[in-house]
């Protein structure tokens, strides 16, 4: 039997989703979130990248958030992290005058500069993320138990979370030697910070995942305790009758089923959701085995993941993977 993961998701402070591109993120993403918030938790869900997908998710007919955000349901916030928002608010907290700093980003051949300057929109992000997470409510409470990020999709290249580590190592002194310094700090302390990885159960996704959870545990230093493997084929028979193709197959070949294919079509239409299943299923196992980590399977909804009721059952499945809180 193998172990679960050792501490609760919903014990971090910060949740950080990833995965390749369509893999479920945005949907594992808003799901955690909201686990936390029926289980009393204040959540924030930041999402990033240019469109918003998480509010309609939460609140069926939702308009845009923004980077202000709004609270979606009781206790649980959403919003999107832009970039060039996040650096506008951070210029302004340093050198003061919103007025000038938003017509300066405006500037055409300055936000050109800026586009060419590798990692500012993961750093400017992730120090959002830090200054979100430092927030205290009056009682000296923090404003949010639990900050869920829908990161980006993992590429090529360096990843979104290691830019922290490389300006540290690149800029020895000064207020961005600082702040990338805080924000490293935040990101590899596995008490407060885990990155959870969204697989689907194919053959490519395998290999992929177990090279990025190296990559995020040796080269970022950030902890990875449990792979998500989403839209896992259910077993398509029910208990009794895992192999019913073979049972089909045994029939009289000239049996007429009254409205049904022969039997010989019908053994075919079953086997080929066995072997469908099966092979899910063994990519799962396969997941689980180059990583070395806890799988948790999410199951496959063939209405895909639309509303609050999806989220839910996503939920549900997430929740029987936490390990019991600690006393
Ligand atoms: N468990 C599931 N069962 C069925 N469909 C799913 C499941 N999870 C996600 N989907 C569907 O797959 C599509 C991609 O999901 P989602 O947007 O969450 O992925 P993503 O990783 O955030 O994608 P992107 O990389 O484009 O941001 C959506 O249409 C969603 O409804
Ligand atoms: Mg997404």
């Amino acid at each position: 039997l193998e172990s679960g993961p050792e501490r609760p998701l919903l014990a971090r402070r910060l949740v950080i989703v990833t995965g390749k591109g369509g893999t479920g993120k945005t949907s594992v993403a808003a799901a955690l979130a909201w686990l936390g918030a029926e289980r009393g938790l204040r959540v924030l869900v930041a999402e990033m990248g240019p469109d918003e997908h998480v509010p309609r998710l939460l609140e069926p007919g939702a308009t845009p958030v923004g980077y202000a955000g709004r609270e979606l349901r009781p206790g649980l916030r959403a919003m999107r992290i832009d970039p060039y928002s996040a650096i506008s608010e951070y210029l302004t907290l340093q050198v003061g005058g919103r007025a000038l700093i938003d017509r300066v980003l405006r500037y055409k051949p300055f936000r050109q500069l800026l586009d060419a300057a590798p990692g500012w929109r993961e750093l400017i992000t992730l120090g959002k993320l830090w200054h979100l997470e430092q927030m205290k409510q009056a009682s000296g409470r923090p404003l949010y138990d639990l900050l869920v990020v829908d990161a980006p999709a993992t590429g090529h290249g360096i990843t979104f979370l290691d830019v922290p580590r490389v300006v540290v190592s690149a800029v020895r002194a000064g207020p961005l030697h600082r702040h990338s310094t805080w924000v490293e700090a935040m990101i590899t302390d596995a008490a407060h910070t885990v990155v959870l990885p969204v697989a689907l159960a194919e053959e490519l996704p395998a290999r992929e995942t177990s090279e990025l959870v190296t990559r995020l545990r040796e080269q970022v230093g950030v902890d990875v305790d449990r792979v998500v493997v989403n839209a896992v084929m259910p077993a398509p028979f029910g208990a009794g009758f895992e192999r019913l193709d073979e049972t089909l197959a045994r029939l009289d070949p000239e049996l007429r089923l009254p409205g049904l294919p022969a039997p010989r079509v019908l053994a075919a239409c079953a086997g080929h959701l066995r072997s469908r299943f099966e092979l899910n299923r063994r990519y799962v196992e396969e997941i689980g085995n180059r990583t070395g980590l806890p799988v948790v399977p999410l199951p496959y909804l063939a209405g895909g993941v639309g509303g609050p009721e999806d989220l839910a059952v996503l939920a549900r499945h997430l929740e029987a993977h936490e390990p019991a809180r600690a006393a």
